[in-house]
C-alpha cells in the first residue's frame, strides 16, 4: 500500500526562509498547509513554488493573532503531524524602537500557536531560533549549543522566550521539540525564482550589498572597521538558505525517528524530546571579504564607506558545527560564492 504522504503546518510560510524550506518537504512528499498575513511577503510567491515543485498546497491569508480564525485550521486539519514555526519579527533595530510590537508578535502569537497545539494534540515542533540568544559578548567563538545564552535587545529577548517556553512544554506537556539557532541565512533558491526579497531596505548586509550591485542603492555602508577580526569589520557565518531549509526536513525528521522509537519499544507514550543545533557552517567572512566576493560573482565594483558601529553589533558570531553533523547527521553543503551567485540571479531574474 502507498505510504501516506505526512502533512505539516507552517506558520508564516510565505517568508524569506520557509518558502525555501517548503521546496524541500514538499519534495519530500509532505503535504504542507500555510498560515501568513502577507505583511512581509506576497502571494506571488505560491506561484513560484508550484513552477519549483509541480505540487499543491493549502494557503490560509491570516494573522495567528486571530486566535479563533486560527483555531479553524487545526479543526479544518486533523492530518497535521508538525508544525515548523517560523514566527518572528526579525529586525533588532525595529525591536529595540518598538519592544512592545516584539513581545507581542513574536511572543504572545506563539503562545497562541501552543495552546491550539496542546489543545488539538499536536505537539511535534520545530522552531526556528537565532544566535542572537547567545551572550556573544561573553563567550569565545565558535559558539556551542551549551553556551551561555543572555541577550541584549527585544528581538533576541522573544527568542530565548520562546526557547524557555518549548522547554517548559516538552518537560511538563510532552512536546517534541527542536530549536534551530540560525546564525546569517542568505538566499536563494538555485532556480532565481524565489529569494529575500523585502518590501523595504534591507538591513542585513547580503541584500544590501546586492542592491548596491544592482544600482538601487548608492554604496555600502561599513559599520566600522576597528574590530578585533581579520580586517577590522565584523565576521560572520554566514550559510545558504538552502542548507537551513534542509536542516528543518533533518531536525522534523529527528522527531518522528524518536516517535517511532517509543512506539517500536512500547515505551511510555508520556515522554518527550528536546534537543537545540546551530545552523551554521562553522566559517566566518567579514564584511569585506563579503563585498570581494560580491564584486568577483557580479562583476561590479561595490563602492563602500566606513561609518560607525551599528548599536548591538558585536565583533565575530561563527557557530560550532558539529552537534548537528553528529546527532542530524547533516552538515551544510553549499559555497558561499555559490550563495552569491544564486542571491544574484535572482535579483537579475526579479528585476528584469
Ligand atoms: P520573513 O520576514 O521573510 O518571513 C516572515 C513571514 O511572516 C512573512 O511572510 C510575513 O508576511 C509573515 N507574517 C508576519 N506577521 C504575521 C502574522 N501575524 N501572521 C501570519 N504571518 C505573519 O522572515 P524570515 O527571514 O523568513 O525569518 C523567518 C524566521 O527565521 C523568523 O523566526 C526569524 O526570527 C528567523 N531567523 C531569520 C534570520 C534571517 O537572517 N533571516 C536569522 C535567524 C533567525
Ligand atoms: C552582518 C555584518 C554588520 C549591514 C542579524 C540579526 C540576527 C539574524 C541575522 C534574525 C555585521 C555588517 C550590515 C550593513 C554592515 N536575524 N553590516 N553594513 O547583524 O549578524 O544578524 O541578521 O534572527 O538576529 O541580528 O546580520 O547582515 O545585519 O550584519 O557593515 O549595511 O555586516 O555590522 O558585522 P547580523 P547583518
Amino acid at each position: 500500500m502507498e505510504e501516506q504522504s505526512r502533512s505539516i503546518l507552517i506558520t508564516w510560510w510565505l517568508g524569506y526562509i520557509w518558502s525555501h524550506t517548503s521546496t524541500v518537504f514538499l519534495e519530500e512528499d509532505y503535504n504542507i498547509i500555510i498560515v501568513d498575513n502577507l505583511s512581509n511577503s506576497d502571494i506571488s510567491v505560491l506561484d513560484k513554488i508550484k513552477e519549483i515543485t509541480w505540487k499543491k498546497l493549502k494557503f490560509y491569508d491570516l494573522d495567528i493573532r486571530n486566535l479563533e480564525e486560527f483555531e479553524k485550521v487545526f479543526k479544518n486539519h486533523p492530518e497535521i503531524e508538525g508544525i515548523i514555526h517560523f514566527a518572528a519579527k526579525k529586525a533588532v533595530g525595529e525591536s529595540c524602537q518598538d519592544p512592545f510590537l516584539y513581545y507581542e508578535n513574536n511572543v504572545i502569537w506563539t503562545h497562541n500557536l501552543l495552546k491550539l497545539m496542546q489543545k488539538y494534540n499536536k505537539k511535534n515542533i520545530v522552531f526556528s531560533s537565532s544566535a542572537t540568544v547567545y551572550d556573544s559578548p561573553k563567550l569565545l567563538p565558535p559558539f556551542s549549543e551549551n553556551d551561555r545564552v543572555g541577550t541584549y535587545n527585544p528581538y533576541g529577548t522573544t527568542k530565548l522566550i520562546m526557547e524557555y517556553m518549548l522547554k517548559d512544554l516538552a518537560t511538563f506537556k510532552w512536546f517534541n521539540v527542536v530549536n534551530l539557532r540560525y546564525f546569517n541565512p542568505i538566499w536563494a533558491h538555485h532556480s532565481g525564482l524565489i529569494g529575500e526579497d523585502p518590501k523595504w531596505v534591507p538591513s542585513n548586509l547580503i541584500p544590501y550589498i546586492l542592491k548596491v550591485a544592482n544600482w538601487e542603492i548608492e554604496h555600502v555602508q561599513i559599520f566600522w572597521d576597528d574590530y578585533d577580526t581579520v580586517d577590522g569589520t565584523g565576521v560572520r557565518d554566514y550559510i545558504h538558505v538552502m542548507d537551513v531549509a534542509e536542516a528543518h526536513l533533518s531536525a522534523f525528521n529527528q522527531i518522528l525517528k524518536y516517535r517511532e522509537y517509543l512506539l517500536e519499544n512500547k515505551i511510555d507514550s508520556n515522554r518527550w524530546y528536546f534537543d537545540i543545533f546551530n545552523i551554521w557552517t562553522g566559517d566566518g567572512k567579514s564584511v569585506k571579504e563579503i563585498i570581494e566576493l560580491v564584486e568577483k560573482v557580479t562583476e561590479k565594483e561595490i563602492p563602500y564607506k566606513i561609518v560607525s558601529r551599528r548599536p548591538g553589533d558585536i565583533d565575530t558570531s561563527i557557530a560550532n558545527a558539529q552537534k548537528a553533523k553528529q546527532v542530524l547527521g547533516r552538515e551544510y553543503s553549499r559555497s558561499m560564492y555559490q550563495a552569491i551567485e544564486d542571491a544574484w540571479r535572482f535579483i537579475q531574474k526579479n528585476n528584469s
